[in-house]
């Protein structure tokens, strides 16, 4: 039997309301105790005091862009860079070439995974229309066989409101979530930076925080005439998620995430045209950034996720409005959140480490985010303490394209095990 301790760490796992210092004992895999003092009876012994212990990362909505643009990224190398950042469980979008809208592709992400994986478990969540086309229902069912945990157009809204409709009724007959890019396409109108005193500084066209809003409030209203639930993503705009509050009191079945970089980034940020802070929806202000904050810290926004979304630097390399949508964000999520929520006292520790794992294993129904005895050993080690410079060259991913280059924050990933077996170690 394979057996390891980490001995003496602060374990915080939310899932089990769990935090203190102690041992946590790893048989084969598994978890197999959390306690005192455990005996070492041949076991591998790892030194985790100082450091806080936690349920490895869950990240719901990333993009690994394989199949199809590996020259962004493959699953070798977006698994790496989900590792390092800490995850041990991520979910893919759909947006990949071909479109994941069929068990066959579904199929090679897993294989792809389990063969050239690093180790984190990869979760792919298949496409709501066919093509991404927004036209027809993709096969959800045989998708659902093949591994699906959810079904998304994320990267395009589902404009058609009758195909939400559909999609919500026909995925609710598998127990599949619909997860929803809510964004009017028409409201976006070519904007590539958020409307307001920003874009009008810089000369940038900008969209209105209504093209949001008014797709969150069509997804809630659909969702709640059926019954059904909905997930929304990266939710940026005040308006939105008061939307979701006005939804939540009314007892809609509606979760939401948001991502790191509307809690650690503005519309300010675009000053110096740096095309990394190009993402959709767009970077906000800060009141809508403060908006977001107390939307985490009241369980309005159920959870975090990185929308990582890696792009070559050619595509960004160019003028502003060419530049492709998205940023990479594995590597930087946990730093970014703990120095903008813990350290600046929005919420303690315990807290943040359920919006990055219990609670969005909970929305896709994952089994993950939990230390409970049995569970995979799927765990992150982190210094909380340590501060460091994010040096956009040195990220696993293959892309770089990140706005947080150059900036310090706190808080360090120094080991990532899954299923029990170290999958990252910080040099
Ligand atoms: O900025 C974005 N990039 N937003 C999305 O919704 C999709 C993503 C991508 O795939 O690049
Ligand atoms: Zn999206
Ligand atoms: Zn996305």
């Amino acid at each position: 039997m394979m057996k390891m301790i980490l001995r003496g760490g602060r374990v915080i796992d939310p899932s089990q309301n769990l935090d203190g210092v102690m041992d946590v004992l790893i048989e084969d895999g598994r978890i197999a105790e959390l306690c005192a003092h455990a005996q070492e009876d041949g076991a591998e012994v790892i030194d985790a005091s100082g450091l806080c212990v936690l349920p490895g990362l869950v990240d719901i909505h990333c993009h690994l862009r394989d199949p199809g643009f590996e020259y962004k990224e493959d699953i070798a190398t977006g698994t790496q860079s989900a590792a390092a950042g800490g995850f041990t469980s991520i979910c893919c979008m759909p947006n990949t070439s071909p479109v994941n809208d069929c068990a066959a592709v579904t199929r090679y992400i897993l294989e792809r995974a389990a063969t050239v994986g690093s180790g984190v478990h990869v979760y792919p969540i298949g496409a709501i229309s066919k093509g991404l086309k927004g036209g027809e229902l993709a096969e959800i069912g045989t998708m659902k066989e093949a591994g699906i945990v959810a079904i998304s157009d994320d990267g395009k809204p589902v404009v058609n409101s009758n195909l939400m409709r559909l999609a919500l009724i026909y995925a609710d007959h598998f127990d599949v979530p619909v997860v929803s890019h809510s964004e009017d396409p028409d409201l976006v109108d070519g904007g590539v930076m958020n409307e307001g005193y920003m874009s009008t500084l810089l000369g940038l066209r900008g969209t209105t925080r209504a093209a949001e809003e008014v797709m969150i409030a069509r997804d809630i209203l659909v969702a709640e005439t059926y019954g059904k639930r909905i997930h929304l993503c990266h939710v940026s705009t005040k308006g939105g998620v008061q939307l979701i509050r006005e939804a939540k009191a009314r007892g809609v079945r509606v979760t939401a995430e948001t991502a790191p970089h509307y809690i650690g980034a503005t519309d300010a940020w675009v000053e110096g045209y740096d095309t990394n802070t190009r993402v959709n929806p767009p970077l906000r202000t800060e009141e809508d950034r403060l908006a977001v904050i107390a939307g985490l810290v009241d369980g309005t926004l159920d959870c975090i996720a990185t929308d990582h979304a890696p792009h070559h630097a050619d595509e960004k390399n160019v003028e502003y409005p060419l530049a492709a949508s998205g940023m990479v964000g594995f590597e930087t999520a946990f730093a970014v959140c703990y120095t903008e929520l813990v350290e600046k006292g929005y919420m303690d520790l315990p807290r943040l480490v359920s919006l990055m794992t219990c609670k969005p294993a909970r929305i896709l129904n994952l089994p993950a985010g939990t230390l409970a005895p049995g569970a995979r050993a799927d765990i992150v080690m982190v210094d909380p303490a340590r501060s460091w410079t994010v040096d956009a060259a040195k990220l696993h991913s293959r892309s770089k394209n990140t706005p947080f280059d150059g900036r310090t924050y706190t808080g360090r990933v120094k080991r990532t095990l899954c299923a029990g077996r170290t999958i990252y170690e910080e040099a």
